[in-house]
């Protein structure tokens, strides 16, 4: 039986820390300090955490620091990294590590060592991407194969979205990447209008292979070539990803080109084993084992790294003070970077599913708050949109600001302006404008003392709003594999201090199983009981679909 965390003598003593540091305002904490921006600060490789702009002080550190201690992380941690079977509700190991274990030391699940089916995996994939990539693997017809559509949904297709977008600059010059998700039949109309069947490789994506969005879409994408090329064209534009080969086979997809994968690495988790074959295939295999070194290199950090300069336990911790203590229950993440634009959706299902739990792990209601709610846009353009509310609102939004130091563009003064703009939101978000100051500023300004007065709340800025800022030498596959395997780290440690499992997902099971329910009433074969409302709904969509 784990311990109540919110009866715990570390969370006792944060709570009333926190009566002492919740008006404490951070620019008067750098102004006692002058260092403080050098102090607290991690780099690791081409990765560097600025966690200065936080609203904390060296006490709350080490109550935070008890906190972790107080929940086992370092043996919760070891417990991942080994494979005990952490997801205890699935009786599952948690084994996106091993992945990008490049050591390849033994990991065991079940007394049998994972790595070298991990690795025949690799290699599978090494060999299918170079000889899609180079030409050997060709279409039914003898065309190379340069249209990569993946066809998958949530974990299936996030992270090869996020990631084939961020290393845009690696692609193969000939390959284009397409993703088929949503059930909407537009998603698959525009991505088929775009595309010729005989240059196409469909990569179906699904761990269970029962999705009813993946397997719909594939059925019509597999309709869609045999009505071009004949049903012989199948083996030649079809691979699948996934830890179901019964129901691979029963799809029509020959297993010898199914790429697998296992129970232990959670869809949210997976883009480091085959469901990253887009990637691979987009990028080349040696740019994909580079993200897995980058991910390795976190996963050591993580593992060995003591608790006060870990970059995701520092940035978990945070969270946890912010959630629980200050109750700023969203998470904002900004990437100034166009290619890093898909990030904040891979998160959000990251983090939102991983942890969005009520019961904890002694199966009990938890009484405080767990989860965070995550969102965020690529900068500037996000600045243009949501930053009114982040830096006048009455909500507090702490926010990841990331901000590679090299572009892949560097155009005139783009990169400068972008990064000017990056750190200005940071500075802002901490420093804000008092009325006072704001006054004053509209004084010099030439304002009469009437207008002063009438605009100078409006003009006032409140501040000691949180903001890391993570500094990326360059969004590369090593960088990406090092902010990704952070941000999973940081999950991890959210979880393991709200005592919650965060790899199961049973939350969205019930309305996929509603969904069923309703579907045939929409095809009008038959009524079940609902409420008044639903069962309105579906009688004026029968009669506008009539
Ligand atoms: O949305 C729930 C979920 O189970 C995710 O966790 C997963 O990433 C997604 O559906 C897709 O599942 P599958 O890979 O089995 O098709």
């Amino acid at each position: 039986m784990e311990k109540n965390v919110a009866k715990t003598k570390a969370w006792k003593k944060l709570a009333s820390h926190y009566r002492s540091i919740k008006d404490v305002e951070m620019r008067d904490l750098f102004a006692s300090d002058p260092k403080r921006g050098e102090k607290y600060n991690i780099s690791l490789e081409t990765l560097y955490l600025d966690y200065s702009k936080n609203r904390f002080n060296d006490q709350t550190m080490q109550y935070l620091l008890d906190l972790a201690k107080d929940a086992d992380l370092h043996n919760k941690i070891e417990a991942m990294f080994t494979g005990e079977k952490i997801n205890t509700t699935e009786n599952r190991a948690v084994l996106h590590t091993a992945l990008r274990n490049r050591q390849s030391t033994p990991v065991y699940v079940d007394g049998k060592d994972v790595m070298p089916q991990i690795n025949a995996v690799l290699a599978k994939m090494k060999k299918f991407t170079d000889a899609v990539r180079y030409g050997d693997f060709l279409g039914y017809t003898g065309k190379k194969l340069t249209n990569i559509v993946n066809i998958g949904i949530g974990g299936s297709n996030l992270g090869p979205v996020m990631a084939t977008a961020a290393l845009k600059e690696y692609w193969a010059k000939d390959i284009k990447c397409y993703f088929i998700s949503n059930i909407d039949g537009s998603a698959c109309e525009d991505v088929l209008s775009q595309i010729d069947p005989e240059t196409t490789l469909f990569v179906v994506v699904s761990k269970t292979f029962t999705t009813i969005e993946t397997l719909t879409n594939a059925k019509t994408c597999r309709k869609w070539l045999v009505d071009a090329l004949g049903e012989y064209a199948v083996s030649k534009h079809f691979v699948a990803v996934s830890t179901n080969a019964k129901e691979v086979s029963k799809f029509g997809i020959n297993v010898d080109n199914m790429f697998e994968f296992w129970d232990f690495v959670g869809g949210r988790y997976s883009m480091w084993s085959a469901v990253g074959l887009s990637i691979a295939l987009a990028v080349g295999m040696e740019n994909f084992e580079k993200m897995l070194d980058g991910a390795y290199e976190m996963d050591n950090h993580f593992r060995n790294t003591p608790f006060s300069v870990n970059i995701p336990v520092i940035l978990g911790l945070l969270s946890v003070w912010y959630n629980n203590f200050f109750g700023f229950h969203c998470h904002g993440v900004i990437p100034y970077d166009q290619d890093l634009r898909y990030l904040p959706s891979y998160l959000q299902q990251l983090f939102m599913e991983s942890n969005g739990k009520s019961v904890n792990n002694s199966n009990k209601f938890v009484k405080y708050d767990t989860g965070e709610i995550l969102f965020g846009g690529a900068g500037t353009d996000a600045q243009h949109s949501f930053f009114q509310l982040l830096h006048q609102g009455t909500q507090i939004v702490p926010l990841d600001l990331i901000v590679p130091a090299i572009s892949h563009n560097e155009m005139g003064e783009h990169h400068e302006i972008l990064v000017a703009n990056a750190l200005a939101q940071g500075e802002a978000m901490m420093k804000g404008k008092t009325v006072g100051e704001a006054a004053e500023e509209l004084a010099k300004a030439g304002k009469s003392a009437e207008e002063v007065s009438m605009l100078k709340r409006y003009k006032t800025f409140r501040g000691n709003r949180p903001t890391n800022t993570i500094i990326l030498k360059k969004v590369d596959p090593y960088t990406l594999g090092m902010l990704v395997a952070m941000y999973e780290h940081k999950a991890f440690v959210e979880g393991v201090i709200w005592r919650i499992n965060s790899f199961d997902q049973m939350g969205v099971e019930l309305g996929k199983k509603l969904a069923l329910n309703i579907l045939p009433e929409l095809r009008g074969e038959q009524t079940k009981e609902h409420d008044s409302s639903t069962s309105h709904l579906i009688d004026l969509i029968r009669k506008i679909r009539k």
